[in-house]
């Protein structure tokens, strides 16, 4: 999954790369030019192009409840391909750029998991600050919000990705320090991302939300 993931991040790169490219091109009042460096692109274009839409719809298939801005990623690229290829046919450098436009939006609204840009995040639940573990707690729901949030859900039940719930979890603390630091399945593992710190408070967070 991970595997797959990072294809799909790389070819959507050279896919921007590509429109780039042609994007510069069409510019040229060279026209045999111009014709020869479409050509060149052709062939590697499809093959980055055909990556991306399949390593994406492997992904967005595979996931399992998928959030609902990955459709909205979807259509645009889906919109965005036409347009590109309409411009360099008719020569219409405006609506290649808008295709280019779209696709860097797309970029943006993927990194951060949002199409208005937005990260979710998840506040601290019930704490009023006086709790003696305030701080720890606080840490450990932003560790959680940016790391575990977009599988396991706001409220620990939910299972994109095929992700257990955590809230039916039975696993001795030993055992869930090994899941988190070394990962299972399709989960990745953290030991590289989180601190001592971090990861104490992220299981201080666990224990007190997550937990039966
Ligand atoms: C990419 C999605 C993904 C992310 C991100 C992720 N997990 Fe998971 N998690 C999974 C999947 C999938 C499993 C099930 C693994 C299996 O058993 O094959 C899982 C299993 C677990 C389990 C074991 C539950 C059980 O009872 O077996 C724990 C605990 C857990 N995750 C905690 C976390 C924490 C804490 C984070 C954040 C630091 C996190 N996960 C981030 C996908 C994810």
């Amino acid at each position: 999954m991970e595997l797959i993931l990072s294809i799909h991040k790389i070819s959507a790169g050279l896919f921007l790369l590509t429109y780039l490219v042609k994007g510069v091109i069409i510019f040229s009042k060279n026209d045999p030019f111009k014709q020869k460096s479409f050509k060149l692109i052709k062939m590697p274009e499809m093959v980055i192009s055909a990556t991306f839409l399949i390593t994406g719809l492997y992904l967005l298939f595979s996931i399992g409840e998928p959030p609902a801005y990955l459709y909205g990623k979807l259509l645009l690229v889906v919109l965005a391909i036409p347009l590109a290829v309409i411009g360099q046919k008719r020569s219409k450098p405006l609506f290649l750029w808008i295709s280019i436009l779209i696709i860097v939006y797309v970029f943006g609204a993927s990194e951060t998991g949002s199409l208005t840009f937005k990260k979710e995040k998840i506040e601290m639940l019930a704490d009023d600050g006086s709790g003696e573990n305030y701080e720890l707690l606080n840490i450990g729901s932003h560790v959680y919000g940016e790391n575990c949030l977009r599988c396991h859900g706001r409220n620990g039940d939910l299972e994109r990705y095929g992700a257990k719930k955590l809230i039916e979890s039975t696993l001795s603390p030993e055992k869930r320090r090994s899941i988190i630091l070394e990962g299972k399945g399709n989960m990745p593992g953290f030991s590289k991302k989180l601190d001592q710190k971090e990861l104490e408070s992220l299981e201080l967070f666990l224990d007190k939300y997550y937990s039966q």
